[in-house]
């Protein structure tokens, strides 16, 4: 029977059945460095308003190292009998120092504890998810100063819509990764408070210091409520549904190079390095990584959805469903930072085909709205009218099998004897792309101002 930390009024010993079902060490391990550091700012502390001595303190702060040590080496011996991360490193402690290890859980519960770890886990987290992004957003940028001149089919319903500017296209995602970015960012501000000290729930009637908990971990401040903190995961939720968002964001991106690599399109091919090969078609490359980009949404909205409802009316404060926030969070975060890695890499060596997209520029009629708006601008005609003339124009030139972009005065003139030669400037595919000069369109003028307010926004982004 082994010796559980918590069984003075037990009896029997625990079964093994039990062990394996309670115990949160086999993935709360991952936490390690976060419950030394944890750990040694408890002790400090401790020590600094005199609660513990010096002496014990320093042999505490010891073995805590040790401990660390031993398990970044792998020679730590992890038992489920401990049940978590706090209690494997806490007995591990006190088969090293003795007395002195038992003091160290003073003024505080396994329930402030793991707030603490966790939080630091995810703050840490949400930091090096940011700094991925920004490698991630100077590459897309880089692609985007590269393409000012790339037309590209502009779609709505994945239907030819107007021309536009690839730099502008890859933009979009630019734009949506910054919120990305903001919003992890955001959670950092709102989550960045210690929940040490809260004890088990209801605060401690040893006289600590909770500032210099704080101040030591790098918080902001202590927690105000400790009833709320020992329960709050909201931490946790926040960065759930941020990789979630990250990843509509994503999967929306992958969707469309998983199009654009397809034989019908060609806008693009993956290098090698990030392509795959068919274990029957020799002839296949396959866009795997984008796929499993998309794919990886599904588990990463499972894990958002699978902690909103743990956390769901659960009763104050703590209770064990609470031990079910890790595994999906872990995963998710694991999830998001491999992603990122790699889209960074495949779009870091993709080919873009700019003569394909200018191709697929001459077919559908992309400059259809130019001509109503012609016939508006120039001709007077009422927009609903012009509609309809520009409906004929496209008609005819579907008959002629050839693009209104191509179709030339004369031909237009037959249809409506208002159009003049003027016409043949406006419906050029790239006069028409420069044309969209309004605030935030696709006018190679304005897409290259975005390309600066994006340039000057991440030059302010530190990656720490
Ligand atoms: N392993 C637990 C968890 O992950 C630690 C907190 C346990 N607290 C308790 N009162 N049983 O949630």
């Amino acid at each position: 029977m082994t010796k559980k930390m918590w069984s003075g009024r037990f009896e029997e010993a625990s079964s093994s059945l039990l062990e394996e079902f309670n115990g949160s060490l086999p993935f709360d391990k991952k936490l390690y460095r976060e419950d030394i550091a944890g750990s040694i700012a408890h002790a400090t502390m401790l020590r600094e308003v005199g609660i513990l001595s010096a002496d014990d303190v320093e042999k505490i702060i010891v073995a805590l190292k040790q401990v660390e040590q031993e398990i970044d080496n792998g020679e730590f011996e992890f038992k489920i009998s401990d049940e978590d991360i706090h209690m494997a490193i806490e007995s591990r402690i006190t088969e090293i120092i003795g007395d002195a290890g038992k003091k160290l859980h003073t003024a505080r519960s396994r329930n402030d504890q793991v707030a603490l770890d966790f939080r630091l886990y995810v703050l840490r987290n949400n930091r090096k998810i940011i700094n991925l992004l920004i490698k991630l957003q100077q590459t897309l940028i880089d692609m985007a100063k590269n393409n000012i001149d790339t037309l590209l089919p502009g779609m709505t319903h994945l239907q030819h819509a107007q021309p536009i500017n690839f730099a502008y296209h890859i933009l979009a995602y630019v734009s949506m990764f910054k919120r990305d970015i903001e919003r992890f960012e955001s959670s950092i501000e709102r989550n960045n408070i210690s929940p040490i000290g809260c004890a088990a729930l209801a605060g401690t009637p040893h006289r600590i210091d909770r500032n210099i908990t704080a101040s030591l971990l790098d918080f902001k401040s202590p927690s105000i409520n400790c009833l709320d903190t020992v329960s709050d995961r909201d931490f946790a939720l926040e960065i759930l549904f941020n990789i979630s968002t990250l990843f509509v964001h994503i999967s929306r991106f992958a969707e469309e190079l998983i199009i654009w690599s397809s034989y019908e399109f060609k806008f693009v091919t993956f290098s090698d390095a990030y392509s795959t090969g068919s274990s029957i078609m020799p002839q296949k490359k396959n866009p795997d990584v984008a796929e499993l980009l998309r794919g990886k949404s599904g588990r990463v909205f499972g894990n958002m959805i699978s902690l909103l409802t743990v956390m769901k009316g659960l009763p104050l404060a703590y209770n064990k469903d609470m031990q079910e926030d890790k595994e999906g969070v872990f995963d998710s975060v694991e999830t998001a930072i491999i992603s990122l890695k790699i889209l960074e890499k495949a779009i870091a060596t993709l080919k873009v085909n700019r003569e394909n997209m200018a191709k697929a520029c001459k077919t559908g009629h992309l400059t259809a709205t130019d001509l109503a708006d012609y016939l508006v601008k120039i001709c007077n005609v009422p927009f609903r009218e012009a509609h309809h003339i520009t409906g004929r124009a496209v008609a005819e030139a579907d008959k002629l099998n050839i693009d209104l972009s191509e179709m030339g005065y004369k031909k237009l003139q037959e249809i409506d004897d208002r159009i003049g030669s003027d016409v043949d400037e406006v419906l050029s595919l790239k006069n028409s792309m420069n044309s969209r000069k309004s605030f935030g369109g696709t006018s190679q003028e304005q897409t290259i101002k975005q390309i600066e307010f994006f340039e000057l926004w991440l030059s302010g982004l530190e990656i720490k």
